[in-house]
């Protein structure tokens, strides 16, 4: 058995902004059922919603700052989870990372660097919980400093840091290094430098015992220019300890089958039954109720990564076509701009919800038939898993997580009844367009979509293998 203590700055349900959450909510508690005694640590946010009050465990002195840690339980699970009290810096109304305006916080370096200070003391049990863990598992780089600090440790426990997305950096003026308090031996280019700015993920590219990435196809495209954002060349330099594990999916909370969330529960056998949640859908986005046209769901932060201006391309052919699309997301001010200004348009085509929006998200999944997941890059993605377990099929871009979890209907993947949806190459409206038609083709031949959806509806996105890869990069350590 290993003791290991997981770092995040979200999980699943306690706080969530993305995918990240997804993760950090459910591959500990896989872990868990692995019979691991795994710990999470998290930073006590305002937002955080804890099923009770948690339980005041002790106060720690770090860097001249009384940091109380506390403890609650992940729910549905018997995960402990500690979390890192420091109100002045995390109880405030907004998100992890930015105030409720959508500005960062200015302070975001001071608050992580406080965050990874505490996950320090506690992975060197220098807070006395009596627990010292084998195995620190950071995520992204508001846990980068973690491997970073440890480095400089006697005795310290092994650490593993994965990049949920290398296009967040953690990137902050290099004069404020100094009066982070931070030790001079870790400030130089190959340390937390990056071209004279302070780097927090870099304290996990180079300091990190293992590094891994949430899709083999990422973990190679990372160390190309296209996709390294300069960080290629470290991340070549480092390949021997560089693996990719695809993420699996909490199929407790995402089944199609008890999912109380949604209007009608269906298994493989009653794919007939979906239907109610399309109309259940149609209904509640507003749309004209039709079972026949196909509906076409999109779930997302919307931002360039998610392949949203390619989807604003193809949209004045789309809302000509027998089809209908509904929206779930929120993000970038322009695009949240221009979905509307198409939705008011032609109501009676596109549906965009702005916003975040759990039960609604679960009600696209089981109400659309095809899940549109056009990103211009993808580390892992998560919905497409979601979209295969309930039957509606992705059309995706092939690269990162998307390359690895879909694969594409085409003549022979039908026939040998692998195919579980539709992708396509180029980043660009064209391809994109075109993928849409070849799957609203696929949609009018009711036989072979069958097929297709059981296909999607048989794969195991379960944490069963991904967990078990986990553990054992663990025991290699
Ligand atoms: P990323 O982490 O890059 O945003 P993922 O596909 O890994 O992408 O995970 C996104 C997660 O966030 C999924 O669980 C998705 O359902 C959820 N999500 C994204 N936007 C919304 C939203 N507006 N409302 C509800 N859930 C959302
Ligand atoms: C990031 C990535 C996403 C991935 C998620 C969880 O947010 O953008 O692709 O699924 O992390 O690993």
């Amino acid at each position: 058995m290993k003791k290991i203590l997981f770092v995040s700055s979200e999980a699943h349900p306690l706080i969530k902004t993305g995918g990240l959450a997804d993760v950090s909510g459910s591959l500990p508690k896989a872990l868990a059922e692995l019979s691991q005694d795994i710990r999470l640590i998290l930073p006590n946010y305002q937002q955080l919603k804890t099923q009770g009050e948690p339980r005041y465990l002790c106060t720690l002195r770090v860097d001249n700052q009384d940091v109380s840690i506390l403890e609650t339980q992940l729910p549905h699970s018997h995960v402990k989870v500690l979390l890192v009290d420091y109100p002045p810096f995390f109880d405030f109304p907004g998100n992890p990372y930015n105030d409720v305006t959508g500005n960062a916080w200015p302070n975001n370096a001071e608050r992580f660097t406080l965050f990874c200070r505490v996950a320090v003391e506690i992975a060197m049990d220098r807070a006395h919980l009596n627990w010292k863990p084998d195995v620190v598992h950071c995520n992204d780089w508001q846990s980068g400093l973690v491997p970073a600090l440890l480095s400089l440790e006697d005795h310290r426990p092994a650490t593993v840091f994965t990049i949920h997305n290398l296009a967040y950096q953690g990137l902050f003026l290099g004069t404020k290094y100094h009066s982070l308090n931070l030790p001079n031996q870790l400030w130089h280019p190959d340390g937390l430098e990056f071209h004279s700015m302070l780097s927090l993920i870099k304290g996990g590219l180079v300091y990190a015992d293992r590094i891994t990435t949430v899709s083999p196809t990422y973990a190679l495209e990372i160390q190309t220019p296209d996709f390294g954002y300069g960080l290629e060349g470290l991340l070549r330099h480092r390949q021997e300890v560089l693996t990719g594990i695809l993420n699996g999916i909490d199929t407790e909370l995402w089944n199609p089958q008890t999912d109380e969330t949604i209007a009608q529960c269906y298994g493989i056998e009653q794919l007939d039954q979906k239907r109610a949640n399309k109309i259940a859908l149609q209904q509640r986005v507003s749309l004209p109720v039709n079972d026949r046209v196909p509906v076409l769901g999109l779930i997302s932060r919307l931002v360039e990564q998610k392949g949203i201006d390619l989807l604003l391309d193809c949209l004045p052919e789309m809302v000509a076509m027998p089809i209908q699309i509904v929206i779930l997301g929120s993000g970038s001010v322009s695009f949240e701009q221009r979905l509307q200004n198409f939705a008011h348009l032609y109501p009676q085509k596109l549906s965009v919800t702005l916003g975040y929006d759990e039960n609604l998200a679960h009600l696209i999944e089981a109400g659309a038939d095809i899940f549109l997941m056009p990103s211009r890059f993808e580390p892992c993605g998560l919905n497409q898993l979601y979209s295969q377990r309930y039957g509606t099929i992705p059309i995706v871009r092939q690269t990162g997580g998307l390359a690895d979890s879909v694969v594409d209907a085409l003549p022979e993947s039908i026939a040998n009844q692998t195919a579980t949806g539709v992708s396509f190459h180029q980043a660009n409206a064209g391809a994109l367009m075109e993928a849409i038609k070849r799957t609203i083709v696929l949609f009018d031949h009711k036989e072979t979509w069958r097929h297709i959806q059981r296909n999607s509806m048989r794969k195991d996105f379960s944490w069963r293998n991904s967990a078990q890869q986990y553990l054992s990069l663990y025991h290699e350590l």
